[in-house]
């Protein structure tokens, strides 16, 4: 879809109208107010502001544009926000996403055809006697079986594709973009990609199928071919690193209990549901990823991890405490840290997995899952346990395997805190902890430095060639014009995405193709060598990246010197903070002003609200002369530039 389009979208929908649908709103001034539909509340906090085309909730701080509601309240991801709400503006689709929508729509078919007829095998055909036994004998019930239809494809090497050819009238070529089966490397045709084994059905969050997990029969003999398990390989449906096994399942449940507990095994996964436990997903074998965790945020803001930390280690399937620990920090990093506020570990009796303590011993499980331990507490009692924290030596091992987490950690309250655990735990001084943090990382450890990155100087004529005309008005209408100077300054200097990543909290980008872009870059500056800048904008969904050409066509120069350039990094963030601030001031303002009026009058409450509204005037103004400061301080530097010696006193 074109920006064109995109913009088209937003001014033909009214929001008050969309989000009226899904919430109760009345009239408050100038903005709308209900209850929020994201969080339980009884007082209405949710406002929506047409004059912005922006929504807020004050409880639980979500909020955004009309794409980003309805990201939320579908639990989808944008290009499905956007052809939802293309189809109610009677916009038109650019045509490769209406192909591409139809082919989708045909591997659907193709999948849950497939589905049908490998649980058709279990549950009534002689060749799946074997494998029936099999799950019954694993705990499964007759139930469990049918209702998340798992199946058996048999030995055979085109079972499948016989059965789909002949019902379905799937092609091979169908069958192959499924990930069904597999092309001959001579001659032609196609054969079965799964051959005696369970078949597990996988689904996305709507529950439509995207892929499956087949299981060998009874225990892995690693002299035979194959793996215990084995997936889709990666098609148009499926990408493992985005997918959970039973979130369809399990959403709700997670929703309601504030949290998801995964688990790395599919049988893992099914055996709790069996049993009850409904906010339980699984995780593929995979280590946990950004798209995991995007994932299940959109349901709640806690993860715990009921993995099997530090098994054998020989199974690729392990997820150790190295994975841990990096993923600490690959969540400090992540635009999802403001959503996500838990990691938790789950701790089960020694060996076992969650599959046989919820068999054997559910109470165990449950205990164990309503309360999982903090993973950097986590992380600190393991590697206490692994030194001699009497003797010196034992010490420095301790502090040492933990100083590259606390390093990732970049909230300075939780920073500190985790700091002050390590001393008490170590008997050591706290300015001994942080005197190790300030040293210099090992060299070779750095892989993101900037010179990784010389390499990544934009070519703007590349970008420019790039098909799909920019659309600077339709960017004006989508994006604020803070988040247009914020983006654009930073698609010309990608080496400072990280810098900012610690200081915007990404909530205060309102407009969903600005967040889009924004992660995108911050995925991108964490890879190893991160991408050109032509490289990076080719990667983007077809919209942010129209949005990206835009902002990065505009004829306007971006200042090269550092201190400029800091100074109008800076203040865009400031006018981001302040226009949120104000919302909340405006927000805060109207809850006095029903408090005045209400009858019969609470003067305690009234007060209180009067209070919370002088605060957030004050933080106005404080951010206001922040504001001024460094525009001053820009203004100054401006006028003295060329001067010998001028440091321009940013810092
Ligand atoms: P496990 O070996 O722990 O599997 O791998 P499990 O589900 O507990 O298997 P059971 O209990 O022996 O039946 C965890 C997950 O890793 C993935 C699968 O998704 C599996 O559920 N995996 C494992 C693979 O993708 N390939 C493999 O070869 C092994
Ligand atoms: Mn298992």
């Amino acid at each position: 879809m074109s920006i064109g389009a995109a913009a088209e979208i937003k001014q033909k929908l009214d929001l008050v109208e969309l989000i009226g649908e899904t919430v109760q709103l009345r009239r408050a001034g100038t903005s709308w107010k209900g209850l929020c539909p994201f969080h339980g509340e009884k007082t209405p906090s949710f406002v929506v502001t047409p004059a912005r085309e922006s929504w807020k909730c004050f409880g639980c701080g979500r909020g955004g544009d009309l794409f980003t509601f309805v990201m939320d309240r579908d639990s989808v991801d944008f290009p499905t926000a956007l052809r939802t709400l293309a189809g109610r503006a009677g916009v038109e689709l650019s045509e490769r996403t209406s192909r591409e929508d139809a082919e989708r729509k045909r591997l659907r078919e193709v999948m849950e055809a497939a589905i049908s007829f490998y649980h058709l095998v279990l549950t009534t055909h002689r060749a799946g006697e074997g494998a029936l036994a099999y799950l019954h004998g694993r705990g499964f019930t007759d139930a469990t079986i049918a209702t998340f239809q798992l199946g058996y494809a048999p030995a055979s090497w085109d079972a499948l594709a016989k059965a789909l050819r002949g019902r379905r009238g799937a092609t091979d070529a169908d069958l192959e973009a499924a990930g069904l089966a597999i092309r001959r490397p001579r001659g032609g045709g196609v054969y079965d990609r799964f051959r005696d084994r369970v078949i597990f059905p996988i689904r996305d969050a709507s529950g439509h199928p995207t892929g499956l997990g087949g299981r060998v029969l009874g225990a892995h003999d690693p002299a035979t071919q194959g793996g215990k398990y084995l997936n889709t390989p990666s098609t148009l449906l499926f990408d493992k690193s985005r997918t959970l096994f039973l979130i369809d399942r399990a959403k709700a449940g997670i929703r309601r209990t504030g949290r998801a507990v995964l688990v790395e095994g599919n049988t893992d996964a099914l055996m709790a549901h069996q049993a009850g436990f409904d906010n339980v997903v699984g995780t593929l074998g995979t280590a946990l990823t950004a798209g995991h965790v995007e994932l299940v945020t959109r349901y709640a803001p806690r993860i715990a991890l009921a993995y099997d930390v530090d098994s054998a280690g020989q199974d690729a399937a392990t997820f150790g405490a190295r994975e841990l620990t990096a993923l600490v920090g690959e969540i400090e990093r992540s635009e999802h840290r403001g959503r996500l506020t838990d990691v938790d570990v789950v701790r089960l009796p020694e060996g076992k997995d969650p599959d046989e303590v919820i068999r054997e011993t559910p109470e165990v499980w449950r205990e164990a899952t309503e309360h999982p331990q903090a993973i950097m507490d986590f992380l600190i009692d393991r590697a206490a346990s692994r030194s001699d924290l009497r003797t010196v030596p034992g010490k420095e091992r301790f502090v040492n395997a933990l100083v590259p987490t606390l390093r990732s950690v970049s909230d300075p309250v939780r920073r500190d805190a985790y700091v002050q655990s390590l001393a008490r735990r170590a008997g050591l001084d706290e300015r001994t902890i942080l005197a190790a943090i300030r040293r210099p990382e090992p060299s070779g450890t750095r892989t993101r430095g900037t010179d990784a990155r010389a390499g990544a100087r934009i070519d703007l004529e590349a970008v420019l060639a790039q098909p799909g005309a920019v659309d600077p008005r339709a960017t004006a209408d989508l994006l604020e014009p803070a988040e247009r100077a914020l983006l654009r300054l930073l698609l010309v200097h990608p080496e400072l995405v990280p810098g900012v990543a610690a200081r915007l909290r990404p909530e205060l980008l309102v407009t969903a193709p600005a967040r889009e872009l924004w992660r995108a870059m911050e995925e991108a500056a964490v890879l190893p060598v991160p991408p050109d800048r032509t490289a990076f904008i080719a990667g983007l969904e077809p919209t942010v990246a129209e949005v990206a050409r835009a902002l990065h066509a505009r004829p306007d120069p971006v200042p090269g010197d550092p201190h400029e350039l800091e100074q109008a990094i800076g203040q865009s963030i400031l006018t981001l903070e302040r226009a949120r601030l104000a919302e909340a001031v405006e927000h805060a303002r109207a809850e006095v002003a029903e408090a005045e009026a209400a009858v019969p009058p609470d003067p305690a409450e009234t007060e209180r609200l009067r209070r919370e509204l002088l605060g957030l005037q004050q933080r106005r103004l404080d951010l206001d002369r922040r504001h001024q400061a460094t525009s001053l301080l820009a203004d100054r530097r401006r006028a003295t530039a060329g001067t010998a010696g001028d440091q321009g006193g940013t810092r």
